[in-house]
């Protein structure tokens, strides 16, 4: 089975370790990525900050953001020593700020330099070294383009494809709009799987709900979820028995879940003085669609008792009914 068979998307601001450890709660096989952190961050920024993680979080995946292959061979190295199952590169991130920087989408015009970077990332690692890209920049619209896109890559070396279904339009709409009004084109992707056969190519984007999973699965390597796992994470609670091969999911209910987060929290608020809320946030999905879910909601997200314990913060959670 690939390793790459299901997995979590990198989300910015939303991804980061206490995100992932939630994640792993729900899929304990699932592959998981950090948020993009840009070359620059690691190399003149606080490494510690950015590359710690939980050893539960394995296979995690750091995600990056750069273009110059000096430093990306560097990070890439960062990554391997911090741990890291694998080195991805973003080439799908249509912000204005990201294209100044000159990486992200904007790099998909640029196949040679960002072959090198993949090259320069291969030679300093032993771990692998994969590319998230999008199907097209602004008005392009041709399939060539995408092919001729991975086919200069695989050259290189690269052997894994994340392949978000959608171009990226560089100007005129915001990264949130970028990643709903460009079409989707999953038929792009499935052609990718059938002209590259030896490549691993995972499709992103839209895909939603256990059954449209599967359907993807007919046609290519992997799956990778982004907004659907992170609103309503309980749409991952049959991942690790449906599509990854294990005897049991790692937890038979919500409120087990949730259980094990305050456990965490309250380990992490002891040793990194870390306050609840910011792990909390990342969990108010949890009971999305059940009556109650907005009151519980309410009590993890409201700041009038951040200077309660986080089992304290349970407890009231639960004096109001939540349904299982
Ligand atoms: C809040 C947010 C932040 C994102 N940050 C990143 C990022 O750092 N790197 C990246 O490659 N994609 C990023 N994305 C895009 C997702 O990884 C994914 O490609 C996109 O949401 C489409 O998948 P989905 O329809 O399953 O959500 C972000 C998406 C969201 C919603």
């Amino acid at each position: 089975m690939s390793p790459w068979r299901l997995s979590v998307a990198p989300m910015l601001d939303w991804t980061d370790r206490h995100c992932r450890y939630f994640h792993r709660q729900i899929s304990r096989h699932s592959r998981l990525y950090t948020e993009m952190v840009t070359t620059g961050a690691l190399l003149h920024g606080d490494q510690h900050r950015h590359l710690d993680f939980n050893t539960e979080e394995h296979p995690v995946a750091l995600q990056l953001g750069g273009s110059d292959p000096a430093d990306l061979a560097a990070c890439a190295k960062l990554a391997e020593q911090w741990g890291y199952d694998e080195v991805n590169l973003n080439c799908g991130c249509p912000s204005e700020r990201v294209q100044r920087g000159a990486f992200g989408a904007c790099l998909m015009a640029e196949s040679s330099l960002v072959a090198d970077g993949v090259k320069a990332m291969l030679d300093a690692v032993s771990i692998p070294v994969t590319v998230k890209h999008r199907i097209g920049i602004d008005q392009i619209e041709s399939y060539d383009f995408v092919r001729d896109f991975v086919g200069t890559l695989a050259q290189a070396g690269c052997q894994v494809f994340i392949v978000h279904a959608r171009n990226a339009w560089l100007k005129g709409l915001s990264p949130k709009e970028n990643r709903d009004i460009p079409p989707l084109r999953y038929e792009f992707v499935h052609r990718l799987k059938r002209d590259f056969p030896a490549l691993t190519i995972v499709v992103n984007g839209g895909v939603v709900g256990d059954d449209a999973i599967a359907e993807q699965l007919q046609h290519v390597d992997g799956v990778m979820v982004g907004r659907e796992a992170y609103h309503n994470p309980w749409s991952m609670a049959a991942w690790d028995t449906r599509f990854l091969g294990a005897d049991a999911n790692p937890h038979d209910s919500r409120e087990a879940v949730e259980s094990a987060m305050v456990e965490y929290l309250g380990r992490q608020a002891e040793s990194q003085g870390l306050p609840w809320a910011h792990g909390a946030r990342h969990m108010l999905g949890l009971y999305n669609g059940l009556p109650g879910a907005r009151t519980w909601r309410r009590v993890w997200s409201d700041h009038h008792l951040k200077a309660l314990p986080a089992s304290q913060v349970h407890a009231i959670a639960h004096r109001r009914e939540v349904a299982a």
